[in-house]
């Protein structure tokens, strides 16, 4: 019993939060890149202009890594780094780091996970109207074609789109995420079909192109409900609410993404909610988009919990336990979340993301001691470790993140890392965590 045998450990990044150089070797700015100008946007002004310069120190990174004991790194390719206008002309310095990155983290033992989207999105066609230009589905086929055609004769793994319900919903639903803006509901469809169709495109190029056997997914997040008591009907009420939605958490929602994706169709609340969706779905696209998948990447962190308490949100209480980012700790997500997504999609469920920003710093003896995260990542595992058991395929965990980054709006002051980074000299420490995550490693999870 236990983590399945071939139990994939990692821990995961993203280019736009650790690379820097952000205008070096004939890189084009993408819409992160643009947006982090903006006075008042994200505290001090920080950037991820230099972000932790793992472009120019990632074979050290990879050496790091390779301490920590990972046996697989997701990260993720920037998009406007090989491709500078997205579409047409090619970087092929953009392309050298990626070649080298991968080559070093061969060379260590270490299995590269490629996603292909992690939010920073060429400004060039942003300017074209971004996500909602119907050739949106293309330009990101065209993207991927070029990165199959150069890195997959070492790459097997691949994620197609990271968050969608993220940088949809905040990026084009609430407008507080580049691109800043707020789109009617038509839209917002509009929006979602694009992406779905542009992960489906990329599958289709992965799985004819791809030189080494691809396996595919990608990595949604989206709302857990964890039952409020141990009764079946309380079960069944989390279960669906985890898959319901109203107008307003729409793009935010599970359903929405993966039932298109996994089983062939939208919701029928997308159908209620969106009324002009039946105008915008052509023919053969919602079987184009529901492309078959070798996983369920899930990215899990919390859960909302009903009843809610008077004057607080769905999932918070009078002192209920928070991590810095005023996220509730609720290990049972990392139960309840794979089994609800296992039981609907039948999938097997990669943790693409998890983990707990901190407001670490180097101690006394120049150590960096992080109790905290540990026991937060061994309440989560041991949950995620409960459902292996009971039978939901679990194939593996990744820890979000590999070292401290650019938290998007947040800045740096939210460190996620299990290695700690000194922004001021560039050195990374690991973390007591690190440390612990290599033991659990080692022994597939036993010593949790
Ligand atoms: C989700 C995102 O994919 C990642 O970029 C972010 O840093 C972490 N979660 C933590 O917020």
């Amino acid at each position: 019993m236990g983590f399945p045998k071939d139990f994939m450990w990692g821990a995961a990044s993203a280019a736009y939060q650790i690379e820097g150089a952000y205008r070096e070797d004939g890189k084009g700015p993408g819409i992160w890149d643009v947006a982090v100008g903006k006075p008042g946007l994200i505290p001090f002004g920080e950037t991820g202009n230099v972000a932790c310069d793992h472009y120019h120190r990632f074979r050290e990174d990879v050496a790091m890594m390779k301490e920590m004991g990972l046996k697989y790194y997701r990260f993720s390719i920037s998009w406007p780094r090989v491709m500078p206008n997205g579409v047409g002309e090619i970087n092929q310095k953009g392309f050298e780091f990626y070649t080298n990155l991968i080559d070093e983290l061969i060379a260590k033992g270490i299995e590269p996970m490629v996603t292909l989207f992690h939010w920073n999105f060429p400004y060039a066609l942003q300017k074209k109207g971004g996500w909602f230009n119907d050739a949106s589905p293309d330009w990101f086929a065209e993207y991927t074609k070029q990165v199959v055609d150069r890195l997959s004769d070492r790459v097997k793994y691949w994620i197609t789109i990271n968050e969608p319900q993220v940088f949809l919903g905040s990026g084009y639903g609430r407008g507080n995420f580049p691109p800043f803006i707020t789109g009617s509901l038509t839209e917002q469809f509009l929006l979602v079909h694009h992406v779905l169709l542009a992960h489906a495109k990329a599958v289709q190029i992965i799985r004819n192109h791809a030189k080494v056997t691809p396996i595919i997914g990608m990595a949604p997040t989206g709302p857990c409900f964890v039952p409020e008591d141990d009764s079946e009907e309380a079960l069944e009420r989390a279960r669906q609410e985890s898959f319901d939605f109203d107008k307003d958490f729409a793009l935010f929602s599970n359903s929405l993404y993966a039932d298109p994706v996994f089983l062939g169709d939208y919701p029928d609340r997308a159908y209620e909610i969106f009324e002009e969706a039946t105008n915008i779905i052509k023919p053969a696209e919602l079987s184009l988009i529901s492309q078959p998948l070798d996983f369920y990447g899930a990215n899990i962190y919390y859960s909302l919990a009903k009843p809610v308490e008077a004057g607080y949100p769905a999932n918070c209480y009078q002192g209920n336990p928070k991590t810095p980012m005023g996220w509730p700790i609720v290990p049972e997500v990392m139960y309840y979340a794979p089994k609800f997504l296992y039981e609907r999609y039948k999938k097997p469920i990669l943790i693409t993301e998890n983990g707990i920003a901190g407001f670490d710093f180097v101690h006394m003896d120049g150590k960096v001691h992080d109790p905290y995260r540990i026991d937060y990542t061994r309440r989560y595992l041991l949950q995620l470790k409960k459902a292996a058991e009971e039978g939901v395929e679990v194939a593996g965990y990744m820890h979000w993140s590999v070292m401290d980054n650019f938290e998007w709006l947040q800045g740096y002051d939210k460190r996620f890392g299990l290695a700690y980074v000194d922004y001021q000299t560039g050195r990374r420490i690991l973390k007591d965590s690190a440390y612990w995550y290599k033991e659990v490693i080692e022994r597939n999870g036993e010593n949790l």
